[in-house]
């Protein structure tokens, strides 16, 4: 570890969040770098790709992981290596449990969320290969807005303690730097920059998923509208990010 190098418990999160209510994203960046050795970049493989970007104009020397749920589009997946080469970064491409998604198939067939809803498969998909990564992390950044969704995103700050993944003997420290950027603050960094993005976008696609999951969006749609669209806007959330959901009742803040 770093002289710099800190534990969630040694920060006071009051504090920071106000303190860095308002920077920049690459400010966060640097800071979230800066105070844990024990970080990772969490990469759909969608526009938040730019947290790679300024990570790479910060240092050298960072982590990055997706989750792949044996289910992303081929897109994605060029994508996914794309950026591998393009930033010269070893990205850590994590399964889900092979026994758990057998027994789903076996049971309910391949497409059970349009019957069930998405949150059983998430959950083998995605959630639990994600909490088996978070348990060996001190802390993570992600790409989440608050304009990506006003139903469930609104509130969320830059930094929090992860309520969703932290347990009694682990916090987790989980940092959203992007969050006060608005899409088109995001695209404009893309262009200026000349960031690779996933070629999806450029055929309608917006928030990406899975490809089953996920669907263009229309002009203004709403960007999250395109994601498990038999759904509920409230219930759009995929258990990464479960605890926008308690700060959504907690503001009163639901409009379905
Ligand atoms: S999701 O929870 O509904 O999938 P969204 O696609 O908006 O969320 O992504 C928000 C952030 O969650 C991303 O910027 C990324 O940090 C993280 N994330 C989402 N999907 C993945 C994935 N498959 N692998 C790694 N991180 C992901
Ligand atoms: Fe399964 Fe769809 Fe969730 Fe992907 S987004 S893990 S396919 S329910």
């Amino acid at each position: 570890m770093t002289e710099l190098s800190m534990t969630a418990t040694e920060l006071n999160f009051d504090d920071l969040a106000s303190e860095y209510a308002q920077k920049s994203p690459q400010e966060i960046i640097k800071f979230a770098l800066d105070k844990f050795d024990n970080i990772a970049i969490s990469f759909s493989g969608a526009a938040d790709v730019v947290l790679i970007d300024i990570a790479s104009k910060i240092t050298k020397n960072f982590q990055v992981f997706s989750i792949d749920t044996g289910r992303l589009h081929f897109e994605t997946y060029q994508f996914l290596d794309k950026v591998r080469e393009h930033y010269g970064i070893e990205l850590e491409i994590i399964f889900p449990d092979t026994e758990q998604v057998e027994a789903l198939v076996k049971e309910k067939g391949l497409f059970s969320f349009y019957k069930d809803g998405h949150k059983e498969c998430c959950g083998i998909r995605k959630v639990r290969p994600l909490r088996r990564k978070l348990a060996n992390l001190d802390a993570w950044i992600t790409g989440q807005r608050k304009d990506q969704s006003p139903d469930t995103r609104a509130n969320i700050p830059v930094i929090e303690i992860d309520k969703a993944f932290s347990t009694s003997n682990h916090q987790l420290v989980k940092f959203n730097p992007l969050a006060n950027w608005t899409s088109a603050q995001l695209w404009h960094y893309i262009r200026f920059y000349n960031v690779p993005y996933n070629q999806l976008h450029a055929k309608g696609f917006v928030s990406i998923g899975c490809e089953p999951c996920t669907r263009p969006v229309l002009p203004n749609q709403q960007e999250r509208a395109g994601r498990w669209w038999w759904e509920n806007a409230i219930d759009k959330e995929c258990g990464f990010h479960s605890n926008n959901n308690e700060q959504v009742i907690k503001s009163g803040n639901s409009s379905q």
